[in-house]
């Protein structure tokens, strides 16, 4: 979309919209996660009209069900409520995919919440294994992405 542009972030720059969507009326602390400062860790933000409104953070992380070594976790993907469904969650992914590609990663995996597994699919990731609960969360599906 017009005036939606995309690009690599620091760690602290994710963590109001990752606070807003994904952890509401929760501590600010919850947003941080372990590997966040990592230099092998990717932070992508989308802005619009120069606002952050979208977030998304990779971690390089092996997933023992998705087979592949050199895996890639995609965690607090997020996009602003007011800006949901115009398309700016699949132009930030996707361009973190082409990112992880040209680093030669083999595959993104994530545990996807149930109200975004639809989402991911129309991304082209599927889903390994059956629906598990993350306290606090809620549930989800381990799903996963071969890039190459
Ligand atoms: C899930 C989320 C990132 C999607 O972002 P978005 O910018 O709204 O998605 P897009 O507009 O890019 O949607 C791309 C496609 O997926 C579809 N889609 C988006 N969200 C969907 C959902 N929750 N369920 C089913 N389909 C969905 C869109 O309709 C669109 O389909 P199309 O290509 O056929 O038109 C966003 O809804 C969000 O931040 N949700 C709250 C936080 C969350 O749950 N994050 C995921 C944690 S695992």
């Amino acid at each position: 979309m017009n005036g939606f542009e995309v690009k690599e972030i620091k760690a602290e720059e994710t963590y109001r919209v990752r606070h807003s969507e994904l952890r509401k009326g929760r501590p600010l602390e919850e947003c941080k996660f372990a590997g966040d400062e990592r230099e092998t860790t990717i932070h992508i933000g989308g802005f619009y009209q120069n606002q952050l409104v979208a977030v998304a953070t990779f971690l390089k992380q092996d997933h023992a069900d998705c087979g592949f070594q050199n895996a890639y976790q995609l965690r607090g993907m997020a996009v602003v409520k007011e800006h949901h469904k115009k398309g700016f969650g699949k132009i930030l992914l996707t361009f973190a995919e082409a990112l992880l590609l040209q680093k030669v990663i083999p595959c993104i995996w994530m545990n996807a919440r149930i109200g975004a597994v639809d989402f991911y699919k129309k991304l082209g990731y599927g889903t390994i294994g059956n629906v598990f609960e993350i306290p606090k969360i809620g549930m989800h599906y381990v799903m996963f992405k071969k890039l190459y």
